[in-house]
């Protein structure tokens, strides 16, 4: 299944199939396929070529750690216990070469994670990034140093039935995707208000 998509201009397949589920199938997902998303997030460009990001993951196999990353999940967030893996995306803040704050840090964490989420569309999986966890308790749960904050979550896996999700995951799940046009986001020469 592929969430619906209202488009004009036709875009690489990849960015054209990606999408983020909340129903995740029982298939598991590999420590090799999460090796092969951390390989495309590391050759994404970054303000200094400081590679800024970092991951700490868990596959459902490895039970305990699975859990934990779990544990860090908002409520709302609970469907994704049942992707085949969960991941921290995390930014150092700070350039290695001089140790001043790095502005670009979460942008550039934002381009590697753009990187494997498509690895992983081209790879047969979806991955649903969350916000809705608790970064202060991550760190903590998770050894995360000084000079590093927790970005986002992601849950990995294969596509699942949206039948499986309850109201109103459900109804969000087979909902058309939306984005706003084209005209409101790019604007020719300078800012036009819309
Ligand atoms: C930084 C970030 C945080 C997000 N946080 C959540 C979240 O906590 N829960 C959730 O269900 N989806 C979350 N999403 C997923 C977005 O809602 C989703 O990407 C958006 O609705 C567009 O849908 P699409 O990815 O299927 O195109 C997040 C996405 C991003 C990039």
């Amino acid at each position: 299944m592929s969430a619906t998509t209202e488009k004009s201009i036709a875009t690489h397949t990849l960015i054209e199939s990606r999408w983020s589920p909340r129903a995740f199938s029982n298939e598991p997902v590999s420590e090799e396929q999460m090796e092969a998303l951390f390989e495309a997030a590391r050759w994404a460009p970054s303000a200094m070529n400081e590679q800024p990001w970092r991951f700490v993951y868990a596959t459902k196999e490895d039970k305990a750690a699975f859990e934990k990353l779990g544990a860090l999940l908002v409520e709302g967030n609970s469907w994704a216990k049942h992707a085949g893996a969960l991941f921290v995306s995390i930014a150092k803040t700070s350039y290695d070469y001089d140790g001043s704050q790095n502005k670009h840090a979460w942008h550039d964490v934002g381009l590697a994670t753009g990187n494997l989420l498509l690895q992983a569309t081209e790879m047969g999986l979806h991955v649903h990034l969350m916000g809705g966890f608790d970064a202060a308790r991550a760190k903590q749960a998770l050894g995360i140093p000084e000079g590093f904050e927790a970005v986002a979550m992601g849950a990995v896996g294969y596509v699942g039935d949206p039948e499986s999700l309850p109201e109103p995951l459900k109804a969000r799940e087979q909902a058309p995707r939306q984005r706003q046009p084209l005209s409101k986001l790019a604007f020719k020469g300078e800012w036009k208000q819309r």
